[in-house]
């Protein structure tokens, strides 16, 4: 998702750092592309997020939008989940993206922009065996809501996206962890309102659009992009 995001804003014009923990994520976009700099960091790590976050200015001079993508998901009840796991799952998906808003932000309030969370729909209805991702992606979106509060008369907006299922690697372990992998997929197809899984390309589009002007008005909001099925009765 985080390449398809890159992909659309690069194709839209922008210059951008595209930061992951996995060498092979960055090198993806990041070696054909003159406008993309390619950075390794564990987003939940704050010296990488400081070194991530001074890099990017020191080759564009300026940050206009930060899109917190990163994400990791460990499964499990509260009973199965260690509290090392707890505390990890909440330090990439929560803490990194307070991290990249701490450090971002003295630079994109010297002009003004966007910063967009990639929250779930997860944070929103609740999936079993998933207590640690679900309660982390619902973290996010009360982060995103302070952060509009606090920084939106710096010309900051901070908006959410509440993706449902999107075909990713993320999205296929998930799958591979279920008794039936093909069924699942099936089951979630069938009770998917639009018949079918979102692909990445679909979230970048949205994405695009919350970051961009066409969102002038647009902030402390999450935008649901799941084809329907967190709206979907039995
Ligand atoms: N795929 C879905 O159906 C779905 C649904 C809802 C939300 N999401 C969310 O969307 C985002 C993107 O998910 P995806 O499906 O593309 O997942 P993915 O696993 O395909 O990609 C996630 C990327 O994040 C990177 N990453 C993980 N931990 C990191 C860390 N500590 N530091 C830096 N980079 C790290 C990974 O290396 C990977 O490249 C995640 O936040 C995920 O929770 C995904």
């Amino acid at each position: 998702m985080g390449k398809a995001i890159a992909d659309r804003l690069l194709e839209a014009g922008a210059r951008l750092a595209i930061v992951d923990v996995n060498p092979e994520a960055i090198k993806r976009v990041a070696e054909t592309e003159s406008r993309a700099l390619a950075i390794l960091a564990d987003v939940s790590c704050e010296d990488d997020v400081r070194r991530a976050v001074d890099q990017t200015v020191a080759r564009f001079e300026r940050l206009d939008i930060l899109v917190n993508n990163a994400g990791t998901e460990i499964p499990g009840t509260v009973e199965e989940l260690t509290s090392k796991q707890w505390d990890r799952q909440f330090a990439v998906n929560v803490k990194g993206a307070f991290l990249f808003s701490k450090y971002s932000i003295p630079y994109i309030r010297r002009q003004g922009g966007a910063i967009l969370n990639i929250a779930s729909i997860d944070a929103l209805v609740s999936y079993p065996g998933n207590a640690a991702y679900d309660s982390s992606k619902a973290a996010l979106l009360a982060f995103t809501r302070t952060l509009a509060i606090d920084h939106g008369r710096d010309g900051i907006r901070v908006n959410a996206i509440c993706p449902g299922y999107i075909d990713t690697p993320l999205l296929n372990s998930y799958f591979e962890r279920q008794p039936n992998p093909p069924e699942a997929r099936r089951a979630v197809v069938a009770q998917t309102p639009v018949g079918r899984m979102g692909t990445p390309g679909e979230i970048a589009e949205a994405a695009l659009f919350l970051v961009s002007d066409a969102a002038s008005f647009i902030s402390g909001a999450y935008l649901v992009v799941d084809g329907g099925i967190s709206v979907a009765g039995r």
